[in-house]
């Protein structure tokens, strides 16, 4: 209904295309308003009339459809009452579509997306916990928008620190604990190397001497690095079972080992490699930024080298219309540099590059575990917030059928739901009263809705209503409100794409929940009147769906019982 009005205006207002009238129509704030407003100001502009006036002659020449009660003047406002009974039951019906919200735009296009791609030996912090929630619902969002989406995991699995924790492990390693304590053993003895390093340099010589042989193809060094990594990938993995999600490949940096040279012979041929205290760079002063690094004095390549080789080798692997990187912000130069030197080097591709980054996590005064030396795994934080919203359900509702796998879906939830609440480069704030009020704006709250959904569907014993509904029943404010909110799914899930901004989809969330509420407020669901009950609870099953469909797409599951 919102396009017919769009078009009717598009059909009367010479001066504006459907998708300026797109941009400006709003819903008002108040349903006396209206269901649907459309703002003359930017037409005054360009018909150098009072907006009032360009109003009224638009409302002249519009007239009135049948979809349409009323359209009243208000200032420079246009405002349409819609027929509510035509605009409830086009909801509904469209709504009732399995595939509701699903969209054809990306139909035959690929996008890639590097993100969460943790470091090998280091701990999965909460920096890459933001990379992984929101690279995730980035990739859902374009699924759902029809792409064909490669979930890339480009582990830091390559480059000197290797070397040093080579010779650490050497040195002061022991197997057994590292068997043990994982990530935490090598952090150890890595720590340990810079410790014994400042006082005695050849470490530093050795170290080198290892990362060589790695480079070389060493058997030894090798079979240690891949030990190292395989310690790592273990635990990361449990993070993803965790957070339910997966990747498509985990090419790291050293998949590029054997493909950065060719980088260097390109920049060679096209002239852009300039010698520079004995290194190799490309220098950028034309764009005002820092030269971009290729090779160190010793000719090892370097993660901007491995980089380049990744944009060249997915170009030919992906066919991609977008290449998506979600690091935090402090990458910015780095992706710029790299993302330069591709359109130095000639690839008109460069345009489809797209760096996304985001802020920082701020502990504040969160309690959080930590496993020694105040070093902060993601996982921890997860659990953690399990441990919690299970003595919440132990306090509240001690009888829950799955209580391990609830708490698990509440609590990995409310930690998504946090991260992904606000325009990413924000900061993100912990504070545990927050990210688990069952009140507030809120994973929880959002799940508790679906389940009092849930629990309304189960109680009258339907999970999906048939036949004829009659309309003229539920014309309402709460219900037109909510369903005005059903209506908007695509244009949101449309808009979070377009910005790259998971926070579109969670606040839009919360949004039906919070009109889905005062909905159930005021309208009983259970009453005498059959068909008044049918018509209500189709609209606690379709509202039902659609929360689960948002939640989905960043990342957060459901429970039918909470
Ligand atoms: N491993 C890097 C880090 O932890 C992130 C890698 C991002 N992806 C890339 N292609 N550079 O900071």
């Amino acid at each position: 209904m919102k396009n017919k009005i769009i078009n009717l205006l598009a059909d009367n207002i010479e001066e504006l295309q459907v998708s300026d009238i797109e941009k400006l129509i709003e819903i008002p704030p108040k349903p006396e308003l209206g269901d649907f407003a459309f703002p003359c100001f930017s037409l005054a502009k360009v018909m150098r009339k009072a907006p009032n006036m360009i109003a009224e002659d638009i409302a002249n020449k519009i007239g009135k459809p049948d979809y349409i009660n009323e359209v009243k003047i208000q200032g420079a406002y246009l405002n349409f009452f819609v027929n509510k009974e035509m605009f409830v039951k086009e909801v509904i019906e469209v709504a009732s579509d399995d595939n509701y919200g699903s969209l054809d735009i990306g139909a035959g296009k690929n996008i890639c997306i590097d993100y969460s791609s943790p470091n090998v030996a280091k701990n999965f912090h909460v920096g890459h916990l933001r990379t992984t929630i929101i690279g995730n619902s980035l990739y859902k969002i374009f699924s759902k928008m029809g792409y064909n989406v490669t979930r890339i995991n480009h582990l830091g699995d390559w480059g000197t620190q290797f070397g040093k924790l080579i010779v650490a492990y050497k040195r002061w390693g022991n197997k057994e604990d590292i068997e043990k304590d994982g990530v935490l053993a090598l952090m150890n003895i890595y720590v340990k190397f810079h410790e014994e390093a400042e006082k005695d340099d050849s470490l530093n010589d050795e170290a080198r001497e290892w990362f060589a042989k790695m480079e070389q193809g060493n058997e030894e060094a090798l079979e240690i690095w891949q030990w190292f990594k395989d310690i790592s990938l273990k635990e990361y993995m449990r993070i993803y079972d965790l957070l339910g999600m997966g990747f498509d490949s985990f090419n790291g940096e050293s998949f590029y080992r054997d493909k950065t040279e060719n980088v260097v012979n390109l920049l060679n041929e096209k002239n852009l490699l300039v010698e520079s205290e004995g290194a190799k760079i490309v220098p950028l002063d034309d764009y005002d930024m820092a030269p971009c690094l290729i090779l160190k004095k010793d000719g090892s390549s370097i993660y901007a080298t491995r980089d380049l080789a990744a944009i060249l080798y997915r170009h030919d692997t992906y066919n991609f219309d977008k290449c998506v990187y979600v690091t935090g912000q402090e990458q910015k130069l780095h992706f710029a540099q790299v993302f330069k030197v591709i359109e130095l080097m000639g690839y008109d591709y460069f345009d489809k590059l797209v760096h996304v980054p985001y802020g920082l996590v701020s502990l504040g005064g969160a309690k959080l575990a930590t496993r020694s030396g105040n070093i902060i795994f993601a996982e921890d934080i997860l659990h953690q917030s399990i441990d919690k919203v299970k003595e919440i359900i132990n306090e509240k509702n001690p009888d829950i059928s799955d209580k391990d796998e609830t708490a698990k879906i509440i609590g990995v939830g409310a930690i998504i739901f946090n991260d992904l609440f606000n325009q990413r480069i924000k900061d993100v704030a912990f504070n545990w009263d927050k990210i688990l009020n069952f009140d507030g704006e809120t994973g929880p709250y959002v799940q508790y809705t679906y389940a009092r959904a849930a629990s309304v569907l189960r109680k009258a014993g339907i999970d999906h209503v048939e036949g004829d509904i009659d309309y003229s029943l539920i014309t309402d404010d709460e219900t037109m409100n909510l369903l005005k909110d059903i209506s908007r799914f695509k244009e949101v899930i449309i808009d979070a794409a377009d910005k790259l901004e998971p926070f579109v989809i969670t606040r839009y969330a919360v949004s039906v929940a919070q009109s889905f509420n005062r909905f159930y407020h005021e309208n009983r669901i259970n009453v005498e009147d059959e068909n008044l009950k049918m018509a209500r609870i189709k609209v606690v099953e379709i509202t039902k769906r659609v929360i689960k469909d948002a939640l989905e797409l960043i990342g957060i599951g459901v429970v039918e019982e909470m």
